[in-house]
C-alpha cells in the first residue's frame, strides 16, 4: 500500500509540474480526482489492508486527496482568465458630464408655431415629399399649362411611368387630409418643400412650410383674421399687429398677403423691414369651392380658410439671420447658438 501511495505521489510531481493550460489542468483532474481517477483507485486498494494497518493508510491516503485538492484548487485559480479592472467598471468613479446638444433653430421655430396652434385646437398633418400632380396642383385648382404652375418652380422627377413632384407646398398634405377624414378639419401642416431656385442669402431649393386648414360650417374671413392675428401676438409679442394685402392663390378666394409690424423697430422703420415698418410673414385666404369640391367636401355646406407660412422666415425674424444658407450649412458655430 505505502509503495502505491508513494508512485502516485510521484507520478503527481511529474504531472503536476507540466500543467501549464486549463486544458491540461482538467485532464490532469480527471486522471487523478476524477470518479475512475487514480485517487479513487487508492481508495479502494484500502479494502486489501489488514484492520489494524487501515486507519494509519486510511490518513494517509486522506492526506494525499488533501494535497491533490490543494493543488487543483490553486492552479485553477493562477489559470482562471484575469478579471479586466477596466476604468469604466469603476462604479465609484464620478460621472463625466453628457454633452448637450441643441435643437436647430428652425425645430424651435417650428415646435413654437405648432404649439401655438395646438393651443386653439389644430392637430398636425404630415405627408410624402414626393407628390403626384393631382395633390400638389390639380386639385389645388392649378388647371394643367396654367400660368399659375410657374409661380412655384417645381422639381419633377420620374417614378417608374409617373411623372412625379417634389412637393412644392405643404398644401398637398391638406389636400390628403380633405380626401381622407370629414369636416370640420383644423389642422396644420409641417413639412419640408421643394422650388427650383438657384440657392442664394435670400432663396434656397428647400425651405420648410407650416400651413394651416380649417372648414366647418360658417367659416368667414373674419375667423381667418382673429386666428392671424392671434398667431402674431403669440409668435411676435403682445405689440405685434398684422396688415393683410390682396394677393392672388388659386387655391384661395378671396387672397390676401399678411405682414406683421416689424419687432425689431415696433414699425418704425429699419434695415430689416426695409424701412415699412412691415414685414411680410405669410399667405392665406378663404379655400376657394372648387378645392373643396375636387377633395370631396361639399361646398354649399362647408367653408374653410387656409394659410401657410415659411418656417425659415419666421426664423429670420426672430433670430435675424439673413442668410437662409445657414440653415442647412451645419456649422457648429452657428447651431451651438441656439441653446
Ligand atoms: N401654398 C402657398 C405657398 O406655398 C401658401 C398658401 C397657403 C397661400 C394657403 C394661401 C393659402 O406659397
Amino acid at each position: 500500500m505505502i509503495q502505491k501511495i508513494n508512485e502516485l505521489l510521484s507520478a503527481f510531481e511529474i504531472d503536476s509540474s507540466l500543467i501549464g493550460t486549463a486544458e491540461e489542468l482538467e485532464t490532469f483532474r480527471i486522471s487523478y480526482l476524477g470518479s475512475k481517477g487514480q485517487l479513487k483507485e487508492l481508495f479502494n486498494e484500502l479494502k486489501n489492508v489488514s484492520n489494524e494497518s487501515k486507519k494509519e493508510f486510511g490518513q494517509q491516503v486522506n492526506a494525499v486527496r488533501m494535497k491533490l485538492e490543494a493543488f487543483y484548487n490553486d492552479k485553477k485559480e493562477a489559470l482562471a482568465p484575469i478579471k479586466k479592472t477596466s476604468v469604466d467598471q469603476d462604479l465609484s468613479r464620478t460621472g463625466e458630464g453628457i454633452t448637450q446638444g441643441s435643437h436647430h433653430p428652425l425645430s424651435i421655430v417650428r415646435n413654437e408655431i405648432i404649439e401655438v396652434f395646438n393651443r386653439i385646437g389644430f392637430d398636425v398633418s404630415e405627408g410624402p415629399e414626393i407628390e403626384d400632380d393631382w395633390h400638389n396642383f390639380s386639385a389645388l385648382n392649378f388647371p394643367k399649362n396654367h400660368p399659375a404652375r410657374d409661380m412655384q418652380d417645381t422639381f419633377f422627377i420620374e417614378k417608374g411611368e409617373r411623372e412625379m413632384a417634389l412637393r412644392t407646398h405643404t398644401s398637398s398634405v391638406q389636400v390628403r387630409v380633405m380626401e381622407n377624414s370629414q369636416a370640420p378639419i383644423r389642422t396644420i401642416s409641417p413639412g419640408r418643400v421643394y422650388r427650383n431656385e438657384a440657392i442664394s442669402a435670400r432663396a434656397h431649393c428647400f425651405f420648410h412650410q407650416i400651413e394651416g386648414l380649417y372648414i366647418d360650417k360658417d367659416v368667414s374671413f373674419a375667423d381667418l383674421k382673429q386666428t392671424l392675428v392671434y398667431f402674431a401676438k403669440a409668435v411676435f409679442g403682445e405689440n405685434a399687429q398684422i396688415r393683410l394685402r390682396p394677393s392672388y392663390f388659386p387655391f384661395t378666394e378671396p387672397s390676401a398677403e399678411v405682414d406683421v409690424s416689424c419687432s425689431i423697430c415696433e414699425g418704425k422703420g429699419c434695415n430689416v423691414c426695409k424701412y415699412s415698418g412691415w414685414l411680410e410673414i405669410l399667405g392665406c385666404g378663404m379655400v376657394d369651392p372648387a378645392v373643396l369640391d375636387a377633395s370631396g367636401i361639399d361646398s354649399s355646406v362647408y367653408s374653410g380658410y387656409a394659410f401657410g407660412m415659411g418656417v425659415e422666415r419666421i426664423a429670420q425674424l426672430k433670430y435675424k439671420v439673413n442668410d437662409l444658407r445657414l440653415y442647412s450649412e451645419n456649422d457648429m458655430r452657428f447651431l451651438k447658438q441656439f441653446k
